[in-house]
């Protein structure tokens, strides 16, 4: 039986009624700086679970907590003098640490995917913090798309893929930054898991050292080649549109839109997963994308179209 998915206005009436429905055990997707995260108490074994169903992931890939307050993390996770120099400097913001879960952590397992870490993140986005504050749990949220499909910056794409699945949406408008948050894994030696909406020179300057890499694909199990895909193909690096293409544009390669027509990396990231919708016209369709320089957030923007570039054959991740 499809559900009828409320559509929530960011008012106190809305956020009421947005905690009510995640301490029931509800779905509802909400805005954060990054993209729309699909959210249930993390807390509630049944409610984690249906995320998995409403997502229709294949796999219980391990979840992201997100909290109002960056001292609740001490409650959940083991809290190194490392994680506290991050959380006091980028902390709310797009940056999600994965530490060792404390063994009384009030965590459905389905979280960690039965990991002995867990990632905690505290995003900065108002109705975020205070829907988080009005459920006064920690709240687990992967990104609020349907399985191996672009993550939602609006309220119309997470509506476009869970509408009747999920109890309801959080409307707030577009998410600033538009990249999912930077992963730090924190259990060892700092590594970047996954590059995102913090640039990864920022964390290294704070941390006064250079960030290891991810393993051979464990640390961070989401990132599968095939993930972030609009259903035309990608042709990266165009210089100019071949017949029938679509263009993506950036700096002095226009197209027809442009991420950022100054090349302004931050503008970049905020449309380009907008933007990667608007151009999806089908599996027949070629989006060709005007190359983007390589740093800063260039690094998480390239990050996410290879990965939207890359052959489908792999099951589609989250
Ligand atoms: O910006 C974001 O991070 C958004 C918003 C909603 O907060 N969330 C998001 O969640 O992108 P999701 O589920 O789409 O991606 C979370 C990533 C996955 O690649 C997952 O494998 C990784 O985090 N992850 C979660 N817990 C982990 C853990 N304990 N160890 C390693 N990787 C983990
Ligand atoms: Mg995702």
């Amino acid at each position: 039986m499809p559900i009828d998915t409320e559509r929530l206005a960011p008012d106190p009436k809305g956020l009421t009624r947005a905690a009510d429905l995640l301490r029931a055990g509800g779905l509802v997707a909400f805005p954060t700086e990054t993209v729309y995260g699909l959210g249930a108490h993390a807390g509630q074994d049944r409610a984690v679970a249906r995320i998995f169903e409403a997502k229709g992931r294949p796999r219980f890939n391990p979840l992201i907590v997100h909290l109002a307050e960056p001292d609740q993390a001490r409650e959940v996770v083991e809290w190194p003098d490392t994680a506290d120099l991050l959380a006091r400097a980028f902390w709310p913001g797009p940056l999600t640490l994965v530490l060792p879960l404390r063994q009384a952590a009030p965590i459905s397992p389905l979280v960690t995917g039965g990991l002995p870490t867990l990632a905690v993140r505290v995003p900065d986005h108002p109705v975020a913090r205070a829907l988080l504050r009005d459920v006064g749990g920690p709240v687990a949220a992967p990104s609020a798309n349907a399985s191996g499909r672009l993550s939602p910056t609006r309220a119309d794409h997470v509506m476009a893929g869970l509408e009747g699945r999920i109890e309801a949406v959080l409307d707030a408008g577009d998410c600033p930054v538009g990249l999912e948050s930077t992963i730090v894994g924190l259990s060892g030696a700092p590594r970047l898991l996954r590059p995102g909406g913090l640039p990864a020179e920022r964390i290294e300057e704070a941390l006064g050292a250079r960030l290891g890499t991810a393993g051979a694909g464990i640390d961070a199990p989401g990132q599968l080649n095939s993930h972030y895909a609009p259903r035309a193909g990608l042709r990266l690096n165009a210089v100019a549109r071949r017949a029938g293409e679509r263009m993506l544009g950036f700096g002095p390669v226009g197209g027809d839109l442009t991420l950022s027509a100054a090349g302004d990396l931050v503008e970049a990231a905020a449309h380009l997963f907008g933007y990667l919708h608007d151009l999806d016209a089908g599996k027949d369709t070629v989006i060709a994308v005007a190359p983007v320089p390589d740093h800063g957030l260039g690094r998480a923007i390239n990050d996410r179209l290879i990965r939207a570039a890359a052959p489908r054959q792999t099951p589609p991740d989250d």
